[in-house]
């Protein structure tokens, strides 16, 4: 692995540090107070081409690659976990899906829209009985007899940006009798007749961050919007994660280093018996910890990074380096916030200072895109080669 970033990487990180302390922090606080879309701060990301940052310059997008992706999104997460997912969302799960998955015209239609940031993308695995066993689905998309349209009757739940997307990446069941070999991947809009927002989430952290069910009655999808052939949906949204994983451990580590760069200037500064608190040692051995959980965290988020990157010549799977990044990012995230919280003490509980936040931002990232348990699994199986 390569560690010397590129000149075209260190632009992007620096564009969304830029970003994130002048536009996103400032703002963070009010946005998870209140629960709202950050809807202007999100365009702004748009604008500066953090939105489709893998996606070729033909489709609206910057034309980088997944370091630069993983670079910006731990600058945005460092300043807000909610945005951070929501860029997550639109880069990997939505663009880069329908770029590996889709076809010429799909990418045109459909990509160019969300990578410039004028629209929103989500992606529709999830449903009220199938988290975890996603393959579980109950979703039906039933093909006309001229084979010109499916229609589609079922719910979705847990989609982020679901309250706000104009195209979503859907999952249904074609054939239910071949299991998640009878899944297929759509593309939707959610402007055509029988698409329906269900109830918002309300949500422990990443509040600004929209959630919703997604309901589809008779909503009938042109043939020429499914991806990829019949069957093939269940590996593309395996592909697809495998993706969005390496965002989340991006989003983990940024989040993380917010908790640990916060803790650091409160442990000179906070004067306890005399002293600042930082020359005790109890604190010592915290800083201690969570400096080696946040490099190795960011050390394994930049080799499942580089292992996309050669994965897109190879055609290799990367599965078991986005696992590893993201279950020890989203766990070491865990820990760091929780240490965070405890050295500022009264101060890490108030919600005068961000560490309360980041404390409840970060558990989500060991739940979303596949719990720590599947996580797990998938090394796991990965690695022994038994089920
Ligand atoms: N890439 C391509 N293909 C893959 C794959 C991958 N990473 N992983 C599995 N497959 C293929 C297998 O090779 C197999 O192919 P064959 O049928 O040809 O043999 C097929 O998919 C089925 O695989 P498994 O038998 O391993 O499937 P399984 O039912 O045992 O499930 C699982 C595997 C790992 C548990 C999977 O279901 C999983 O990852 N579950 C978690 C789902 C998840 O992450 N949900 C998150 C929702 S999205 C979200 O959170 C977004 C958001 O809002 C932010």
């Amino acid at each position: 692995m390569n560690l010397a970033f590129t000149e075209e990487q260190l632009m992007i990180q620096d564009v969304a540090r830029r970003i994130a302390i002048e536009r996103i922090a400032p703002v963070a606080a009010e946005f998870d107070r209140s629960g709202e879309f950050p809807s202007e701060t999100i365009k702004v990301l748009g604008e500066n081409g953090l939105m489709g940052i893998e996606v070729p310059h033909e489709y609206g997008g910057a034309g980088l690659d997944s370091i630069a992706y993983t670079l910006a999104m731990i600058e945005i997460a460092a300043a807000d976990c909610a945005h951070s997912t929501i860029m997550s969302v639109n880069n990997t799960l939505y663009c880069n899906g329908l770029l590996k998955y889709g076809t010429e015209a799909q990418k045109h239609a459909y990509v160019t829209p969300i990578a410039t940031g004028q629209a929103i993308g989500a992606f529709a695995l999830t449903e009220p009985q199938s988290g975890s066993d996603a393959s579980a689905m109950k979703i039906r998309a039933v093909a006309s007899a001229d084979g010109s349209y499916y229609t589609v009757n079922g719910k979705k739940s847990w989609i982020t940006s679901g309250p706000v997307a104009r195209y979503i990446m859907l999952f249904a069941m074609t054939d239910p009798s071949k299991g998640s070999r009878g899944i297929t991947a759509f593309i939707i809009d959610t402007e055509r007749e029988g698409f329906h927002r269900g109830k918002s989430e309300p949500k422990l952290g990443i509040r600004a961050s929209a959630t919703c069910e997604i309901e589809l009655t008779d909503y009938r999808i042109p043939a020429e919007d499914r991806i990829g052939n019949e069957g093939d949906g269940f590996k593309i949204s395996m592909g697809v994660l495998d993706a969005g994983r390496i965002g989340i451990a991006s989003q983990a580590v940024g989040l993380s280093r917010a908790a640990y760069e916060a803790s650091l200037v409160y442990s000179r500064d906070r004067k306890s018996f005399g002293q600042s608190i930082g020359s005790f040692q109890m604190i010592q051995a915290k800083i201690a910890d969570m400096k080696c959980r946040l490099d190795a965290a960011h050390l394994l988020t930049l080799r499942a990074a580089w292992a996309k990157q050669q994965a897109a010549a190879t055609g290799a799977r990367f599965s078991t380096e986005a696992s590893v990044a993201k279950l020890f990012a989203s766990e070491s995230a865990m820990y760091i916030t929780h240490q965070a919280v405890q050295i500022h003490g009264g101060m890490g509980y108030s919600k005068e200072m961000p560490l309360e936040r980041y404390f409840r931002d970060a558990k989500i990232t060991e739940i979303y895109e596949g719990t720590s348990e599947i996580q797990r699994l998938v090394i796991a199986r990965n690695e022994t080669g038994l089920r």
